[in-house]
Formats: C-alpha cells, sequence, structure tokens
C-alpha cells in the first residue's frame, strides 16, 4: 500500500500540465524559468491547494535548493534601504515576499519575533499579508515606522519587546498565525571584537551587537542562546495553526581551532527537539550584493560567507 504522499506525487505526475513541466525541466536538467510574473501564462492553481496561491509551475521553480539574489540597495527596490540600514544585517523585503508567498495565501497571519527593521513586515505588505513584529530596539522599530512612511507600504505591527514574552504579547489568541517567520540573533558573532580578517576588511576592532540589552539573544554564550531561542520557537508554534511553517533564517560562523562552527547545523538540532514540530529542509539564500574579500590569500583557505540557511520546520497536529 503507497504512503498517502506517494499517492499524492503519482497524482501530480498524472496531471498533464505537471507533467509536462516535469518533462521540460528534465530535458533542461537545470531549473525552470521563473514564471510569469505579469500574471501572464500562471497556469492554474490546484483547487487542492491550501498552502498557497501559486500554480505548479510556481511552486516547482520555488523548490530550488538555492536562492541566489542581488536586489538593489537604492530607488524603489531598495524599500527604503537607506534609513534600514542602522541595522547590522536588515533582509530584502522581497526575499521574504518570496517566502511569504509560498507559506501563505492573500490576507493570511505571518508572526516574526526578531523583527529588527521590518524585511518580514516590509514583505508582508508587499504580499497582501497581515504581519506582527516584536523587536526589543526602539530604534529599530523607529526605522521601520520610517521606513514605511518613505516607500508608501501599509505599516503593519511592530511592538516592543522581549521575545521571551511573546505569547503575552502577541494580540489575540493561540494558532492564530499562518506563518512564523523569523532571523534570528546569529549566536554571540556580532557582539565579539573583531579580530584577524574581519579586523583587516573593517578596520575596526570594536563589536557591533545588534543592542547592548542584556535581554539580546545576540549577547549569550551559544548555549544560553540555543536554549533561549528554542523557548521562543516553542511558544511560537503554540501560536502557529496545525501545519502552519515556521522558517528560521541563521548563517555558519567561520571554524574555531578546526571546530566545524555550523551553527544552522546546532539550530536545526534544537528546534526540531520541540515537541510537535518537525524539521523539514532547507533552502540556502546566495547574497549576490556584498564584495568578495581575499580573506586568507595568498596564505591559506579562508571562506567568504555569502550565504545564508533557510531552515523551515512545520507544526505537526
Ligand atoms: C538578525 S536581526 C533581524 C533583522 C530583520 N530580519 C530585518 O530585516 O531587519 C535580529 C534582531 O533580533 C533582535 N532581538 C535580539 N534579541 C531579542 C529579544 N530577546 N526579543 C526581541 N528581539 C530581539 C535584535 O535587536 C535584532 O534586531
Amino acid at each position: 500500500m503507497p504512503e498517502p504522499m506517494t499517492d499524492a506525487l503519482i497524482e501530480w505526475l498524472k496531471d498533464p500540465e505537471h507533467r509536462a513541466l516535469m518533462e521540460e525541466e528534465l530535458a533542461a536538467t537545470s531549473v525552470p524559468p521563473a514564471p510569469d510574473s505579469n500574471g501572464e501564462n500562471r497556469g492554474r492553481v490546484d483547487p487542492r491547494n491550501r498552502l498557497n496561491d501559486m500554480t505548479g509551475a510556481e511552486w516547482v521553480f520555488f523548490l530550488n535548493s538555492l536562492e541566489s539574489t542581488c536586489y538593489p540597495t537604492t530607488g524603489p527596490e531598495g524599500y527604503a534601504h537607506r534609513i534600514r540600514r542602522i541595522h547590522p544585517s536588515p533582509k530584502p523585503p522581497q526575499l521574504m515576499a518570496r517566502l511569504i508567498r509560498f507559506f501563505t495565501k492573500q490576507g493570511e497571519w505571518v508572526l516574526d519575533p526578531f523583527a529588527g527593521v521590518g524585511g518580514t513586515l516590509l514583505g508582508c505588505s508587499i504580499s497582501g499579508r497581515n504581519g506582527v513584529g516584536i523587536e526589543l530596539d526602539t530604534r529599530y522599530i523607529n526605522a521601520y515606522t520610517e521606513a514605511c512612511r518613505e516607500t508608501g507600504l501599509a505599516p503593519q505591527t511592530l511592538l516592543a519587546g522581549d521575545a521571551r514574552n511573546v505569547k503575552s504579547l502577541v494580540p489575540d489568541s493561540p494558532e492564530r498565525y499562518d506563518f512564523v517567520l523569523t532571523d534570528p540573533p546569529y549566536g554571540d558573532l556580532l557582539s565579539r571584537a573583531r579580530t584577524g580578517e574581519a579586523l583587516k576588511k573593517t578596520g575596526k576592532a570594536e563589536a557591533t551587537p545588534f543592542t547592548d540589552s542584556g535581554h539580546d539573544l545576540g549577547n549569550l554564550p551559544r548555549e544560553e542562546f540555543l536554549t533561549a531561542l528554542q523557548a521562543i520557537i516553542a511558544d511560537c508554534r503554540d501560536l502557529l495553526k496545525p501545519r502552519g511553517h515556521c522558517v528560521v533564517f541563521t548563517k555558519d560562523l567561520q571554524p574555531v581551532d578546526g571546530a566545524p562552527n555550523m551553527l544552522h547545523a546546532e539550530i536545526a538540532d534544537r528546534l526540531a527537539r520541540i515537541p510537535g514540530l518537525s524539521f523539514r529542509g532547507y533552502r540556502i539564500w546566495h547574497d549576490r550584493t556584498p564584495r568578495l574579500y581575499p580573506f586568507g590569500y595568498p596564505y591559506t583557505f579562508v571562506a567568504n560567507q555569502l550565504h545564508q540557511f533557510i531552515l523551515v520546520f512545520r507544526r505537526e497536529g
């Protein structure tokens, strides 16, 4: 007896539109072209699709494991980056909108407990979803408000507070949210003084933490950081609708004394231990905007880290 997932896959393949798409893809043995974003030749949305408003072609396009982007930081497509750049790592709103479009339908609810200057919330406004965010630092909240004013995008709800209190801070009942999309601090990466190549690259030794607050997860030692993040995401799971997804951005740190220091693997492992939350896999975001720096040249290999991990979890039951 085949498993339900296999049945669904067989049905999907039998559909002439999907079949043609698969054959085309196999023939090209490459990523399918981006579906027409003008809405023309979009194909049809499967009536059984309860996750998003995408056609089969749009869905398959999103399944590429690599998202390689070069979003502008000026002009209307910069979404007031000039204002948001007071933050050390603002996310491109268009990137967040792409994830939001895959994991929700029009008008659904998105939660971001580490909202910064509002990459997720701007993504909600671009894609016609409702967003609620939490951020510790009011400077970032003010920058988000200013960015909304400058872009003319509808402001979403951004609350000042500690994500540890997410359940009491966010409006309304449990199981209200369709999607949690968040980009927590990268361990204590930014709160440590720069040394070696990072010092040479920036010319600045001092650390650039997100905030000076003791509540900032980015100021915690690794183990405490992982424990706090696990507890916050467990609370977010309770706020998600059953089968709602939770996407967490993270990046790896440089190896230390030969030890791998793969933060993405540590976070995936910790969050997968949360009861009722399953790990579904990951995608990689490759940001083509930073310049390559000749770390290590001409002596040894030191990687440029131009990518981040997009870890995908789902609430079960
Ligand atoms: C990687 S940044 C998020 C950037 C965001 N994606 C954007 O586009 O601006 C992480 C954010 O989490 C915030 N933060 C750290 N600890 C927090 C906590 N306990 N509660 C709420 N926010 C926190 C930091 O101030 C920082 O702005």
